[in-house]
């Protein structure tokens, strides 16, 4: 059975922004019907949604298709996907046919390695088409992508390959930034090499003409296999609660969690954020700057813009890499509409300077967006003015991995914007604000972000630890989902993010667990204890600084040997900005460490810190504060 006519999604006015979170409120039911018939179903869902059987339960589709085959009849010649390499005349543009075939090529490849329903694939590369192609071909044989984002250590791939059972791997010879060359392949030959693990075969994509060592039986080049491979895939009928993918985000635990997506909600929510809130029309050229290793670059560098039929755009650079304006000539060069960024890099970019971006045309730019850190007044204001000329829209989106899609944020001519401020829900949305003790507090006021109700993108588990999630998000303020957050409301219902609440600290717009360092710094025997904590950083939003207590209070080069644990066991892009190595970790009479009080004294503050009598070691304060000072200065 066919669904109704497709949902057409108008430019938004303040009054129907209202009136569609009336009607949201009103009948949710009826909502959600209407706005799952933006999808292409093969079995449309009667049921919407209830408690036991989630999202559109009896409905069945496929994600690829809706990304790609139900675009071919109108749109096949239009350009899914342009992709930027660092230097200017590195270009590929394919069409939605293109990718099509590309995509079943990739299926094909996969079926014939035995990957079937079910299986996870691993998925590790630099920032080039294939790994697009790779996720979309999992998607139409119905395995779910896992994708490991590039900064990641070998350790932390093998336990995250060991965690989702990966049956097959996908990475590339190596990354390029500039004239520099990432190892991609032999960081994935570490990983496979630290423990046994149930991969059996490693695709390489040839990013370059880098030669790397092949392990014969196991690895395979995988250009000549896709050049083999037949140009079309019959996709698989999934059901809306089949789960898409697999990603792994940071939490309070030393373990990171593999958040686990649903088919039919999570893509039902991709394509109605991504065309509400970047008032995404046809001609848009939609630039969002995120890793596909993270959520924002599965829900709006992939799912969401593909299956609104977008074009969308790719940079394998880094901002102001090979220079300062790379990102401006790419606006320019390829006349994007829609750039999506973070506020860390929006930070780096404004150091440059107001020259650098007035030399370029940016005047097809229509709405900007920023995600994943709280942005400063002053960031926000530079992007508006001077990126946007005051005559962009500008979107601070709020949301998490675990939301699937933006949550709370402007919508461009519908929600009047305040410099920095997530401002409203999307229209089905219920934030509330809670106490301590878990009551819900009214007006305006600052407290425990949750939502209440339910939205098609939530996650659906945590891979094999159902347990955990209910834990994690729902047990913790009964009757809500929890979200880790902090926020404040003001007057006119607009919140304001104030950050994390939990022991999750945001570098760059990454979410790294304190438990995932100190877990770290366990593994080296030389350290008997630490603790983790996030710092404001200027450039970074936060960073970490690290407490570190010796078991040997002598032992030398404790700094280095920190760092060359973090490095190990998580990655680069988790590295303190400063190891503190000290006799003792200030301590509650009942052996708790007072993290409090050490983010204090790892900011430098030297009073106020209260009644300090209720600590079991109140000696080692001032030793903290003298450590903490010799470190900055
Ligand atoms: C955490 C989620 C959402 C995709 C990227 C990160 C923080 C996210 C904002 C924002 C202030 C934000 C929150 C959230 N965060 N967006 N607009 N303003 N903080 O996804 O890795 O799951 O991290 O990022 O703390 O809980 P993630």
């Amino acid at each position: 059975m066919s669904a109704p006519d497709p949902h057409v999604s108008p430019r938004l006015t303040p009054a129907d922004h209202r009136a569609l979170s009336d009607e949201a409120k009103r009948d949710p039911q009826a909502y959600w019907r209407k706005v799952a018939q933006r999808l292409d179903w093969i079995e449309w869902p009667n049921k919407i949604h209830d408690a036991t059987n989630g999202w559109f339960a009896d409905g069945t589709l496929n994600a690829s298709v809706n990304c790609l085959d139900r675009h071919l009849a109108t749109r096949g010649d239009q350009t899914a996907l342009i992709w930027q390499g660092e230097e200017a005349d590195n270009i590929i543009r394919m069409t939605y046919r293109d990718l099509h075939e590309r995509v079943c090529r990739m299926a094909n490849v996969l079926r014939e390695e035995g990957v079937k329903r079910g299986d996870r694939v691993a998925i590790h590369l630099p920032g080039v088409t294939e790994g697009i192609v790779a996720m979309l071909a999992c998607a139409r044989i119905g395995a779910m992508h896992v994708v490991l984002f590039g900064g990641f250590s070998a350790e932390a791939i093998a336990d995250r390959l060991a965690d989702s059972g990966a049956v097959v791997a996908i990475t590339a010879n190596v990354g390029r930034r500039g004239a520099k060359r990432i190892p991609f392949k032999a960081t994935m030959d570490t990983a496979l090499g630290l423990r046994p693990l149930s991969v059996r075969r490693l695709l390489v994509v040839s990013v370059t003409d880098d030669s790397v060592p092949m392990q014969t039986g196991r690895d395979a080049a995988l250009e000549p296999l896709l050049e083999a491979a037949m140009p079309s895939c019959d996709a698989e009928t999934m059901s809306a609660n089949d789960p898409l993918f697999l990603l792994y985000t940071s939490g309070s635990t030393g373990k990171p969690k593999g958040i686990v997506h649903g088919t039919g909600g999570y893509l039902t929510w991709a394509s109605y954020t991504q065309e509400m809130v970047f008032d995404h029309q046809p001609g848009d050229i939609f630039w969002c700057t995120a890793d596909i290793g993270w959520i924002t670059g599965h829900s709006y560098v992939v799912y969401g813009p593909l299956a609104n039929g977008g074009t969308i755009l790719l940079f394998e650079g880094m901002p102001s890499s090979p220079h300062p304006g790379r990102w401006w000539d790419v606006i320019e060069n390829h006349k994007v509409t829609t750039f999506y960024t973070s506020p860390t890099a929006i930070r780096a970019l404004m150091r440059e300077g107001d020259d650098v971006p007035d030399a370029r045309n940016l005047s097809t730019l229509r709405v900007l967006g920023t995600v994943g850190e709280p942005i400063s007044h002053d960031a926000w204001t530079w992007f508006h003015d001077v990126i946007g000329k005051g005559r962009c829209a500008l979107v601070d989106t709020w949301w998490q991995t675990e939301t699937g899609g933006i949550m709370i944020s402007p919508i461009p001519g519908a929600v009047k914007e305040k410099p920095a401020a997530a401002t409203l829900p999307l229209p089905g949305i219920q934030p509330v604000l809670v106490d301590e003790k878990g009551a819900p507090i009214d007006g305006a006021a600052e407290g425990v972000l949750c939502i209440d109700g339910a939205w098609p993108g939530r996650a659906l588990t945590i891979w094999q630890d159902d347990g955990l999630f209910q834990t994690t998000y729902l047990k913790p303020y009964p009757g809500h989902y929890f979200t880790g957050d902090g926020a404040r409301r003001d007057e006119e219902g607009y919140f304001w993010i104030t950050g994390r609440v939990d022991d999750v600290i945001n570098v760059s717009g990454h979410r790294i667990g304190s438990a995932e360092i100190e877990d770290a710094l366990a593994t080296d025997h030389a350290i008997a204890e630490s603790a983790a904590i996030g710092v404001p950083h200027d450039l970074k939003g936060q960073g970490i600084v690290v407490y570190v207590v010796p078991r040997d209070p002598s032992a030398a080069e404790m700094e280095s040997r920190a760092v060359k644990a973090i490095t190990a066991k998580v990655g680069r892009y988790a590295v303190p900005e400063r190891v503190l190595v000290v006799p003792d970790l200030p301590k509650t009479r009942s052996g708790k460490n007072v993290r409090r009080l050490m983010r204090k004294i790892a900011c430098g503050e030297t009073e106020g810190f209260g009644d300090l009598s209720t600590l079991a070691n109140p000696d080692i304060v001032p030793t903290l504060i003298e450590i903490a000072q010799r470190a900055t200065s």
